[in-house]
């Protein structure tokens, strides 16, 4: 391993972050709370805050019998549109190099996916995705491939780094030193998961990825599996955090097999997030993950306290914390 590379994964386990081994309990509080059965089809659920607004968007198509696909990609595409976001789209924090670089994918209520990855100067991923699923034999393009594939849909090329992320990265450029801050804008992928009126669920996922990433870098968000996965017969799950380690245990399908096995949504994130915590070295890292299933119940669960997610049904419009494995 060279000095950058050992310097990179030092500083991934070791950030100033760190808490007390003793204060790690398993969460033993009810899963009562996120097992509320929506009383008619119809529920979007996102991660963190901004999935308030991006549950709105989607709200708007549910509620007017659109598809649970077109809901998650107008949910997915308002956060990406929004600069102040860090870590999505538009002004999301670029690579070491000073690069944007993208990531998202989408699955529908047929099983049908796409995705791309290491897109550049697209605003829109989730849209390429979409894309990528509905015009190609494919499932994930990647890199200048995707955007030669965008630039061919249609998409237009754009400066993702705005004058705001420029400037932090050029002061991060001082030090170049990789430190996550757990719960702070530096994993706060948007997934958006949902059932329409119909009863079909859909799912979206897009990220700019961990803040000033090794160029190349490549996280959960675009793998289906990892960070998301539908199936229409059982629910949808999605993931946010740090991407190796939802990979390393394929997180959204272990979710969705769970539920098909009996879990509630709830139960299975945490099955997930009991994958992670028993095999990696968690403690500087924040994973969580969001889940549905068929009969509209709901649920989340994180490896720490502090990440919220939104809820929209016909009767909540709600932003609640999620269950964690870590009590403070
Ligand atoms: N979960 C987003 C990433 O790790 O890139």
């Amino acid at each position: 391993m060279n000095q950058d590379r050992r310097s990179f994964f030092y500083t991934l386990l070791h950030s100033t972050f760190g808490i007390a081994a003793g204060t790690i309990l398993a969460s033993r509080s009810s899963y009562a709370k996120s097992r509320r059965k929506t009383t008619q089809p119809g529920l979007v659920l996102s991660t963190w805050k901004h999935g308030v607004a991006a549950n709105a968007a989607a709200w708007d198509i549910i509620v007017k019998n659109g598809a649970a696909l077109d809901a998650v990609e107008a949910g997915a595409r308002l956060t990406e549109a929004n600069p102040e976001g860090r870590s999505v789209g538009l002004g999301g924090r670029p690579d070491r190099e000073g690069i944007v670089t993208l990531d998202a994918c989408i699955m529908d209520q047929h099983g049908n996916a796409g995705s791309v990855a290491f897109l550049q100067d697209i605003k829109h991923p989730i849209s390429v995705a979409r894309k990528v699923m509905q015009e190609t034999p494919h499932v994930m393009l990647v890199g200048k491939g995707a955007q030669q594939f965008a630039l061919q849909q249609g998409f237009r090329k754009e400066n993702l780094l705005t004058e705001a992320t420029r400037k932090e990265y050029q002061q991060w450029r001082k030090k170049s030193q990789y430190q996550p801050i757990i719960n702070i804008e530096n994993h706060d992928t948007i997934g958006v998961i949902a059932q329409d009126q119909h009863g079909n669920l859909s799912g979206a996922c897009t990220t700019s990825g961990l803040g000033y990433k090794m160029h190349g870098r490549v996280g959960d968000s675009p793998i289906i599996g990892a960070g998301l996965f539908v199936d229409n017969e059982v629910g949808a799950a999605a993931a946010t955090g740090t991407g190796e380690a939802v990979m390393k245990t394929c997180g959204s399908f272990l979710i969705v097999e769970r539920m098909r096995q009996g879990a509630s949504p709830m139960q299975a994130c945490k099955e997930a997030v009991l994958r992670i915590v028993k095999h990696q070295d968690y403690r500087d890292m924040q994973v969580a993950y969001i889940a549905i299933n068929k009969q509209g119940e709901y649920g989340a669960f994180s490896i720490r306290p502090g990440f919220p997610y939104a809820i929209k049904s016909h009767d909540l419009d709600t932003l609640q914390p999620s269950d964690a494995y870590v009590q403070k």
